[in-house]
């Protein structure tokens, strides 16, 4: 792993990449997220994304870091209605991970009163970026009022074949302010896009771009978007973890294969 990657979250572009969500996988799950953690630093992963609402994952992920803290960075998040609990959230955070690189306000919750301290922590050093997450399409305009402060160099946003609102205002918002786009459900809400996969024989197309299987089409169909930095996908299956992250990379789908996914995803 080069340190070009590692410090991905540093830049002002992240990719485009493929992460590690982790909602719904490793939760207290500690030797499972070891497994996840591990192919993920094998395959080349660079960044996971988690949160203090992900059931214990955030601890799961500390100890599955150890000894490997440089491979990762961490992508969490502060989920919290006063300033006093978000303050204990980024403690346990900087207990297990010593310095967060992309601290995110999980939808939105309470976000102009966490702001100004997440900024002063910024300022400290001790969070890299700061980012803003919603998975509402009712929330994108609250959303885009966020980006417009300034304060913001991440966004993430649901982003796949069945999922586009984001498109209309704050794709084109966050390439206007030069905010990198963190497509959260990938594979569809709770991975509905990828248990319907074409047969084989439809995915014939894409394999000059890489792509083997369902899963892969739909990764590189959102990071084939220029907008798009870096889609998270979940697994609790460590084989997937490889196969998710080779849709990271090039060639990138052009708009007839964009297209054709889109077909596939309608069904
Ligand atoms: N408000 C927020 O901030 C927010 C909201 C939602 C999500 N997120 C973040 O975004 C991440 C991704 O969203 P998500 O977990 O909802 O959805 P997702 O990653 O799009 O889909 C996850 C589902 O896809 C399946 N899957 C993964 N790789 C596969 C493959 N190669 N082949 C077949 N199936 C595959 C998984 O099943 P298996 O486990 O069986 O592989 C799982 O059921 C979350 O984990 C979280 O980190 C953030």
């Amino acid at each position: 792993m080069t340190p070009a990657r590692t410090r991905r979250l540093e830049e002002r572009r992240l990719g485009p990449v493929v992460g590690l969500g982790t909602w719904n996988t490793f939760d207290a799950d500690a030797a499972l997220a070891g497994r996840l953690v591990g192919a993920a630093v094998e395959a080349g992963l660079c960044v996971v994304d988690t949160s203090p609402m992900y059931d214990g994952a955030e601890a799961s992920l500390a100890s599955a870091l150890a000894g490997r803290r440089s491979e990762i960075d961490v992508a969490t998040k502060i989920w919290a209605y006063s300033i006093a609990e978000g303050h204990e959230q980024l403690a346990r955070q900087l207990d297990w991970f010593g310095r967060v690189e992309l601290e995110q306000i999980h939808n939105l919750a309470a976000w102009r009163e966490q702001l100004p301290w997440l900024l002063e922590e910024q300022q400290r050093g001790r969070i890299g970026r700061l980012g803003v997450t919603h998975y509402a399409s009712s929330a994108l305009g609250e959303l885009a009022e966020a980006l417009r402060t300034g304060h913001f160099q991440t966004v993430q946003v649901p982003f796949n074949p069945g999922e586009r609102d984001c498109e209309r205002e704050l794709l084109p918002l966050a390439e206007e302010l030069g905010i990198a786009v963190i497509a959260m459900r990938p594979l569809g809400a709770a991975g509905g896009l990828v248990t319907r996969s074409p047969a084989p024989r439809e995915l014939e197309p894409f394999r000059p771009f890489g792509v083997e299987t369902w899963a892969q089409a739909l990764l590189k169909w959102a990071l084939s978007d220029e907008r798009i930095d870096l889609v998270i996908p979940a697994t609790r299956q460590p084989e997937r973890v490889a196969e998710n992250a080779a849709a990271g990379r090039p060639p990138w789908f052009g708009p007839e294969e964009r297209h054709l996914v889109e077909e596939l995803a309608r069904g």
